[in-house]
């Protein structure tokens, strides 16, 4: 026995405008408050290789493959740099996307290959402690039209966010395959609901998996 605290990778995900960034920082200030070390971080980005990359991936016109590749070189950066090493330190990792988003995005948005993005993430996912995966993914569901309404009072929208809102079905309804597919690791909240409703889904999904007391 030790008293070396459990690592936990949390990932958080959802379409554009479902609004996983407030409970993200109220996690982290929580775990904090229970003595945790919480390293929270985003994709595509969190390393300064990963963080050029986001740049071009939001902003400069590129084909499907190129945009997947693109996001996996970002992870597998991440990984390495961020990632890894925090969960090594027995560290809390909170994470704004991660694969997930890969599938849902590129896989049913754009229409990529989808056994090609299963090939990429067992390469860029695998490493000294195994095929890495999130313990527990939240995923911040909410309709198309909604989070499309709520984006429209935020900022300029990013090349994705500019998809038209056929695009954001399909990405929808990925992320409903995904957590079909994986229901122990993916916990669906319901994000339609105001901030307060859904912080408490959130600490239920927490406090069920012993994250939080
Ligand atoms: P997002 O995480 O929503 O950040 P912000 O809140 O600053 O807009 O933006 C990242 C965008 O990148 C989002 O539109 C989804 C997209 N994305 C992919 O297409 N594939 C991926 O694998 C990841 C991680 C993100």
């Amino acid at each position: 026995m030790s008293d070396r605290p459990q690592p936990l990778f949390i990932t958080f995900e959802g379409i554009d405008g479902a609004g996983k960034s407030t409970h993200i920082a109220t996690l982290a200030e929580r775990l904090r408050h229970q003595g945790r070390a919480v390293t929270v971080t985003r994709e595509p980005g969190g390393t300064a290789l990963a963080e050029a990359l986001r740049e071009n991936l939001l902003r400069t016109s590129m084909d499907a493959l190129t945009e997947a590749l693109l996001v996996f070189a970002a992870r597998r950066d991440h990984l390495r740099h961020v990632i890894e090493p925090a969960l090594a330190a027995g560290q809390v990792v909170l994470c704004d996307r991660f694969t997930d988003a890969t599938f849902a995005y590129q896989g049913y948005g754009r229409g990529f290959d989808l056994d090609v993005l299963r090939t990429l993430e067992r390469w860029v996912q695998s490493g000294p402690a195994g095929w890495r995966q999130p313990d527990l993914t939240l995923w911040f569901d909410v309709p198309p039209e909604v989070a499309a309404a709520r984006l429209a009072q935020a900022r300029a929208p990013d090349r994705f966010e500019a998809q038209p809102q056929a695009f954001f079905e399909r990405v929808a309804a990925g992320y409903a395959t995904r957590a079909a597919e994986a229901p122990q690791r993916i916990v669906r909240i319901d994000a339609r609901a105001e901030v307060s409703a859904v912080w408490q889904q959130v600490e239920a999904a927490c406090r069920a998996r012993g994250v939080l007391p």
